[in-house]
């Protein structure tokens, strides 16, 4: 496609041999590269190909912007290091839904919305019984996300921006019960119900980790800290889980339903899966002096082995929610007194000579937010299998705030992509004697 300068780039032309050439829109917007609007092509008998959408812009959207050669990521145009720095994740809750940061009173609305909405339906608690106590949790945690929509479905207008807005308050609240029950579910202690008098990330850490044997207290550093690990994996544009997220939604599915397609689609190494995938990597290294072994795998082609917490499809820089991951670690490392975890040191040493290596600075290959954010939670005393739950618990938000705002959109359609026909032939059956 070439511009034609005098129309001062309002539209790319399309040249293909034997046709007229076509004019495709550029859209511009607000930030970002410019889009060649291609709907006009389906009616000219053409698709465009483009397989895991590398290209591809699928949607409008005003909620997260991500500038992967500066490493540059705004939530509603506020950058990320700051949210991290001078709000909570309630607040960014409140930002990625609404668009704006909330005032005094419409953060204490909507804390108390928040707030009295944790409970999960009494019934709820029989479904988790139904799964084997070694159930993977985020085997749990889908299962049990796509059953709420058994319990809120009837009188659910996804057309009426109230019922959304509940929806939304409701999954927020439920989704961290949820979680710490898929925990407690798995070591076989009895469900922790969660108290009002708590802020997010604290009544998350009592849910996950006090007893009725004893009195549990929350570190305040902790409760900073997990909130923070909260804010940075809230949203992230248009990735694969919310893609999947969008995609189940535009049928006009019920959205709880969508929300188990995003937490199966997290699930995968690929995806969140990887913080997961990066903690278990840094065991297997196991030691300083065994890296080279692991980056030379990393690089051979023949080897489906790669670094997990590195590369990105968008971030060719610094993911800058690894920048806030690190320095979590070390924050909450501190207030452990953990002094030398080998992790760590693992994970820093790599860091180093990955980013000295031709191979992955020739790929723009740098730690993105799964990288640090394995050792911080296991220090926190999360297990590793844990770790995309907690990735699920914080993306919620960013889910279902894409989910709305494709309610919202005029235009929204049921998303049908097309493909390029590899297969047979038409051709004719033959009965099973002449086969
Ligand atoms: C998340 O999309 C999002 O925004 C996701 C996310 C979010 O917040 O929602 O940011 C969360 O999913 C972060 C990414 C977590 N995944 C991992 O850490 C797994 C390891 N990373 C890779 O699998 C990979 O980097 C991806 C999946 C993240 C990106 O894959 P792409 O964009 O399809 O890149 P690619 O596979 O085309 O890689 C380009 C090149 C290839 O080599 P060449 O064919 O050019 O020779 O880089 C290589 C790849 O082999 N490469 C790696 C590598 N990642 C890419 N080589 C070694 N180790 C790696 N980690």
């Amino acid at each position: 496609m070439q511009d034609k300068k005098d129309l001062s780039n309002k539209v790319a032309i399309l040249n293909i041999p034997g046709q007229e050439p076509i004019e495709l829109p550029i859209l511009k917007g607000t930030l970002g590269p410019d889009v060649i609007d291609i709907r006009a092509l389906g009616k000219k008998g053409y698709f465009t190909y483009d397989p895991g959408f590398v290209s591809t812009a699928s949607c409008s959207s005003k909620i997260t912007f991500i500038d992967g050669s500066k490493g540059t990521l705004l939530y509603r145009g506020y950058p990320i290091d700051q949210l991290a720095t001078k709000t909570n994740y309630l607040e960014v809750c409140y930002l990625l839904l609404k668009g704006e940061l909330p005032n005094k009173e419409q953060y204490a609305d909507f804390e108390n919305k928040v707030v009295h909405h944790t409970l999960i339906h009494e019934q709820i608690t029989s479904l988790f019984k139904a799964f084997r106590r070694d159930s993977h949790p985020m085997a749990v945690l889908c299962g049990i996300a796509g059953a709420l929509s058994a319990f809120y479905h009837e009188g659910l207008d996804i057309y009426d921006p109230e019922s959304r807005e509940r929806t939304a308050i409701r999954l927020i609240a439920k989704i961290p019960t949820l979680a710490a029950m898929s925990y407690k579910y798995s070591i076989g202690h009895p469900f922790v119900y969660p108290r009002n008098d708590l802020s997010y990330a604290g009544n998350f850490l009592y849910m996950m980790f006090s007893t009725p044997c004893e009195k549990y207290e929350v570190n305040p550093v902790i409760e900073r800290a997990l909130d923070r690990i909260f804010t940075v994996h809230a949203d992230h544009e248009q990735n694969a889980s919310t893609s999947s997220v969008r995609l189940a939604g535009s049928s006009g599915a019920n959205p709880y339903a969508c929300i188990a397609a995003g937490i199966a689609s997290l699930w995968g190494p690929a995806h969140g899966g990887a913080n997961e995938a990066c903690l278990r990597m840094l065991e297997e290294i196991g030691s300083v002096d065994r890296i080279p072994e692991f980056i030379e795998r990393a690089k051979d082609k023949n080897d489906p082995f790669r670094l997990s917490g590195f590369g990105h499809r968008v971030y060719k820089s610094y993911d800058p929610r690894a920048t806030v991951m690190r320095e979590t670690c070390h924050e909450v490392l501190n207030e452990l007194h953990i002094e030398n975890h080998p992790l760590l040191d693992i994970a820093t040493e790599l860091e180093r000579i990955a980013l000295s290596d031709d191979y992955f600075i020739s790929r723009n290959l740098y730690p993105n937010v799964d990288f640090y954010s394995g050792i911080t939670l296991s220090a926190i005393g999360i297990p590793t299998n844990m770790f995309t739950v907690i990735f699920a618990l914080a993306r919620t938000i960013g889910w279902i705030s894409h989910w709305n705002e494709m309610q919202e959109m005029e235009d929204s359609r049921i998303g049908r992509p097309r493909q390029i026909y590899k297969g047979k032939e038409i051709r004719q059956v033959k009965s099973m004697s002449k086969r």
